[in-house]
């Protein structure tokens, strides 16, 4: 009898649920995850789990960590996902972008940069260690090559923004992409390049070109910031090229304007890796209500999520620029800003990220 490998799957997964179903039953009235986390943290069935198994500080004010997850843990390249950690007690999770290809089952390479107010990006720095376990939520985002890959493809990055688009670049890689492919990285000095050992590999490709660009150090392929004459000298065709930017947001700001000059925006995607600082005209007025836990406190025009922490509230969050939808909560009445775009909303009972939306004026939202 031949056996289809659809047939062999079914199979596996019945077998699974009969097992899980077997262990609810023997662990009740706790879920089963309660007692396989102390036979081995990853062995958990409810989320995923992964064991930090390298640690790299070589590059000053960044950590790359090296995760096995405790079960594949899919993405795209250029997504973020969801990574948890306790620290003094309380559970925080952020979103990071992997940095290695999406074909890698085994592995995730994240790279953090240290936040002097960055809670988990602090901790990670100081204490993160080899076999310490961390959670992992699922990717998100749609900051990712096409489906179909591009004959040309052009990669911007600056600071931690490395992470998405060198991920696209090791993707390509592994998938044998024979376009070209050019891939321009903004840093300080060349001691701030992550990963430079594995750049340099990938830059041996006959179809990859890699260009460093230092900001403050000599040595590099260019120097200075992002502007036009970069990419005169390094990619003039850059307005017909799929492109693909990633980084503060001052870098990708440059870039869209000139890429609006060219009349190429059509071609260009960007991601920003931070928020821009969030300035109230004027002064804050009126007052924030908490509807859900009844709390209600003074607008003083940051964010919604800052002004609900301040208030002691713990909202659910991730990334806290917009990206990942975590903080996603109703907004019931009142008007709120994109502290992105500047754009304000009053539309009742809409749905809004509290990370990227600031109150003008009275707001109720469900916190
Ligand atoms: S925390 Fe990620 S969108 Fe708000």
């Amino acid at each position: 009898m031949v056996v289809s490998p659809l047939t062999r799957v079914g199979a596996g997964r019945r077998t699974a649920n009969v097992f899980t179903g077997a262990l609810r039953l023997m662990s009740w009235p706790h879920h089963p995850d309660r007692y396989l986390e102390l036979l081995d943290p990853l062995l958990t069935t409810q989320s995923t789990r992964a064991r930090i198994v390298d640690v790299d500080r070589t590059v000053p004010g960044m950590i790359t960590l090296t995760l096995r997850p405790g079960r594949r843990c899919r993405f795209e390249a250029g997504q973020h996902i969801q990574f948890g950690v306790v620290v003094d007690g309380v559970r925080h999770t952020r979103c990071y972008s992997p940095s290695n290809s999406q074909h890698a089952d085994d592995r995730i390479v994240l790279t953090v940069r240290a936040h002097p107010d960055g809670v988990v990006s602090r901790y990670l720095h100081e204490s993160a260690e080899p076999g310490d376990v961390v959670d992992l939520g699922p990717a998100a985002g749609d900051f990712v090559l096409p489906p179909v890959r591009s004959d040309r493809l052009l990669l911007i990055s600056g600071g931690s923004g490395i992470t998405p688009v060198l991920s696209m670049l090791h993707t390509l890689a592994d998938e044998r992409h024979t376009g070209a492919v050019t891939f321009l990285h903004y840093a300080r000095t060349a001691a701030d390049v992550p990963q430079r050992a594995r750049l340099d590999e990938l830059a041996a490709r006959a179809n990859v070109e890699v260009v460093l660009a230092h900001t403050r150090g000599d040595g590099g392929h260019l120097h200075g910031r992002f502007c036009r004459e970069h990419l005169d000298a390094v990619v003039p065709w850059f307005p017909g090229t799929a492109t693909y930017a990633c980084g503060p947001a001052g870098l990708t700001a440059s870039v869209r304007e000139v890429y609006r000059d060219a009349g190429a925006e059509q071609h260009l995607r960007t991601e920003e890796f931070t928020l821009p600082a969030v300035t109230v005209a004027g002064g804050a007025e009126g007052t924030v209500s908490f509807t859900t836990s009844g709390v209600v406190a003074d607008n003083t025009g940051r964010t919604l999520l800052e002004q609900a922490e301040s208030a002691g509230l713990r909202p659910d969050h991730g990334c806290r620029m917009g990206i990942c939808h975590t903080c996603t909560t109703v907004r019931r009445s009142g008007c709120t800003r994109d502290v992105r775009t500047g754009e304000l909303d009053s539309e009742p009972d809409a749905r809004i990220r509290i990370c990227v939306n600031a109150p003008v004026g009275d707001v109720a939202v469900d916190l």
